[in-house]
């Protein structure tokens, strides 16, 4: 009897420990599975390209990229299979993407984090629209490091630049490193009709600026030619926005272009650092509104403009400038002549047309097989961005 009542408490025991055990697995098992279901939820989908911008999503220039689909789809892009997310969390991690960006700007600093983990097939990115000069990439080597670069580099792999040159049928020819201009005296001259527009012109030279202090110290140069343009020749440069007395409000844009276009002979189109390519939509404002850029920049600017439809400040010093500016205002058909490309070309910002916008310019490579199977590295990174100039 005894034994027998032993027996039943260990079978009761059993049954009460079994039960506790069955029941927390359960528990385990159920919220296991819940925990695969919100994996799941950020699961790839087939076909779509993974980006994502190890850098922060917040500043300039990939906050414009748009999260998810969004700046694709938003931008009428050709594909809009690309997906890009500001954390890499959002698909468990950094190897799970196809696409690991990087902005120039947020390279810079001595306590940069890097992907601890990488796959050979992610591309890596390197992505700028703004130059060394202005944010140079001293203190970390990235010799190898990148796949692909993305900036206003005519060199890069995909172009986020400024300017697209078209051709009079609409094609899309420039810049580019060998650009094959029709050559000036090959053009026609420019029609009676538009040069005497440009007889309605009474001022000189404008500059619209925000920034006043700039590493190409292109406030320097604009000092002294204006003293010089006062002084000699009783012409004045003036200057629009914080940096200046002139007026014209930015939320007033179309009426400072009419007046721009209107008033002035020439606009100075003066970048603010030197760095090769960095030609920025300062060249448009005067292309697009009948006035002759002065150019003052990094580039060859060869590259970007045909010849005769500019004056370049660097070429020269500030007196021989000066006295050009004089004697083509002196002169209305040697300052008409200037214009003989218009009926060659046209400018654009990239931005603007669909088949240049660097987003879906982005999406498209990441949809050429060929190119993104292909493994490649940037190997003098370096070189590339001009490191050891800007340091
Ligand atoms: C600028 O580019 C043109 C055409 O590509 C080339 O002929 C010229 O030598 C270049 N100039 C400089 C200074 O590199
Ligand atoms: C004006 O021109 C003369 C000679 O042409 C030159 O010596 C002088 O420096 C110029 N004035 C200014 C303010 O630069
Ligand atoms: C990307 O670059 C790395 C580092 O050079 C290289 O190991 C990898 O094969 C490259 N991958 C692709 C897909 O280009
Ligand atoms: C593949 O990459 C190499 C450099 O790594 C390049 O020379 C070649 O043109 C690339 N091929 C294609 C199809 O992009």
């Amino acid at each position: 009897m005894q034994k027998m009542r032993k027996f039943t408490s260990k079978i009761i025991i059993f049954a009460l420990f079994s039960f506790i055990f069955i029941t927390m697995f359960k528990k385990y098992m159920s919220s296991r599975s819940a925990l695969l279901k919100s994996k799941q939820f950020n699961a790839k989908k087939p076909g779509m390209k993974y980006i994502l911008q190890w850098t922060n999503h917040e500043n300039i220039p990939f906050a414009h990229m748009g999260l998810g689909q969004t700046g694709f789809i938003g931008r009428e892009c050709e594909y809009t299979n690309c997906y890009v997310s500001a954390d890499a969390s959002e698909l468990g991690s950094v190897t799970a993407y196809d696409v690991v960006m990087f902005a120039g700007p947020e390279l810079i600093y001595d306590d940069l984090s890097l992907p601890k983990e990488r796959l050979p097939y992610q591309k890596y990115v390197f992505g700028s629209t703004e130059s060394p000069g202005n944010y140079p990439l001293c203190i970390h080597n990235f010799n190898s490091y990148f796949n692909w670069t993305w900036t206003y580099k005519l060199d890069s792999d995909v172009r986020w630049g400024y300017i697209v040159v078209k051709d009079a049928k609409g094609n899309i020819v420039g810049p580019n490193k060998n650009m094959h201009w029709i050559p000036w005296k090959d053009m026609d001259p420019v029609d009676e009709t538009y040069k005497l527009y440009l007889r309605g012109k009474r001022k000189a030279v404008a500059w619209f600026v925000s920034n006043c202090r700039s590493r190409s110290r292109r406030e320097d140069y604009v000092i002294h030619l204006r003293e010089e343009l006062q002084e000699n020749y009783s012409l004045d440069v003036d200057v629009y926005g914080e940096c200046g007395s002139n007026v014209c409000p930015r939320d007033k844009e179309k009426e400072c272009a009419a007046m721009l276009s209107k008033d002035y002979y020439f606009y100075l189109s003066f970048e603010n650092s030197f760095s090769e390519d960095y030609v920025t939509e300062k060249l448009l404002h005067a292309l697009q509104n009948d006035a002759v850029p002065i150019v003052y920049g990094g580039a060859n600017y060869s590259r970007f403009l045909p010849d005769r439809s500019y004056l370049n400040a660097r070429d020269m010093g500030v007196p021989q400038l000066a006295e050009l500016i004089y004697s083509l205002i002196q002169e209305p058909s040697a300052y008409a002549e200037f214009f003989r490309w218009r009926k060659y070309y046209s400018y654009h910002r990239t931005t603007k047309l669909k088949e240049t916008n660097e987003y879906c310019k982005m999406c498209e490579a990441l949809n050429n097989e060929e190119l993104v199977k292909n493994h490649s590295t940037i190997f003098s990174f370096s070189e590339f961005w001009e490191v050891y100039e800007t340091c």
